[in-house]
């Protein structure tokens, strides 16, 4: 059996920062706090829970005094509600988010009807809707274009961060087809491209591809998703202990790609135990 790992692997730019971000702020001192978690990863997170980087779920809830702001980012309000409550904010959010969030102000206040293409419910675009007073209109997939009565307006595009290539294409086209003036700011994250392009490659020379990275991971889904469309099996698993040795039954080649907040060595690890179930 070949295994292959996918081009790039490891934490990208924007979580390395945010977690460095972080263990900077504890250095300090006292304990840390992040509303949620800081990646989607259990094990780094228990690692970063050891050292002090505590979670909570709303602002109201923190104790300590410092708070580390995720690389998603956060609406406005949540600055000035932070500086009300006397906290100190550790920004982490990526830059690559803080484009996203700038440019739909930017729209905004150019008068444009703003369109995010992205998942209403991911806390990066709850963000974004914040700089735009939360009057965005999010849409993830081409019919929705189809209810939206855009025929004569201004239409300023953004897309999330971590959004897959295939599909905005898609929308795009749905959304040129109707509107009458579009802006569209491309805002992939380069990482983000990267990613999904080696994984692409890798899925459609692979037999079976295995997606390692949280289940809460935006990213990590759209990777599976991308390796269900171009490889025959795909698997997404959080830990290198979810895999089965069954999976590999008359399996050639397998591929092996990792989301954004999976540490390489995860990935590493999980390479070694699929050669040791072909070593039998
Ligand atoms: Fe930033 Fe892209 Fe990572 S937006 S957090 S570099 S996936």
């Amino acid at each position: 059996m070949e295994v292959k790992i996918a081009e790039v692997i490891g934490f990208c730019f924007g979580v390395k920062r945010a977690i460095e971000i972080a263990l900077k702020a504890i250095k300090e001192g006292e304990e840390v706090y992040t509303i949620g978690p800081l990646i989607h990863n259990i094990e780094v997170i228990k690692e970063l829970e050891k050292k002090g980087i505590k979670i909570a779920n709303s602002i109201e809830e923190i104790k300590g005094e410092k708070i580390i702001i995720r690389a998603h980012g956060v609406p406005p309000n949540f600055y000035e509600e932070a500086k009300k409550l006397e906290k100190k904010l550790y920004d982490g959010t990526c830059p690559y988010v803080k484009l996203v969030q700038n440019l739909a102000k930017k729209l905004f206040k150019e008068g444009y009807e703003v369109i995010i293409i992205g998942k209403k419910e991911h806390p990066e675009i709850k963000g974004v809707m914040g700089y735009i007073e939360n009057k965005g209109i999010v849409i993830s997939s081409p019919k929705e274009v189809k209810n939206l009565n855009i025929k004569n307006k201004r239409i300023g595009v953004v897309v999330q961060t971590t959004f897959r290539e295939d599909l905005f294409k898609k929308i795009i086209n749905e959304i040129l087809s109707k509107s009458f003036e579009t802006k569209i700011f491309n805002t992939r994250c380069p990482d983000t491209r990267l990613r999904q392009e080696k994984t692409i490659e890798l899925a459609k020379e692979s037999d079976l591809m295995i997606i390692v990275g949280g289940k809460d991971s935006s990213n990590t889904r759209r990777l599976f998703e991308i390796s269900k469309k171009y490889s025959k099996f795909a698997y997404h698993i959080e830990r290198p202990e979810e895999i089965k040795r069954e999976w590999f039954k008359g399996v050639k080649k397998v591929g092996i790609a990792g989301g954004s907040s999976t540490p390489r060595e995860i990935v590493l690890k999980v390479k070694e135990i699929i050669e040791n179930i072909d070593k039998g």
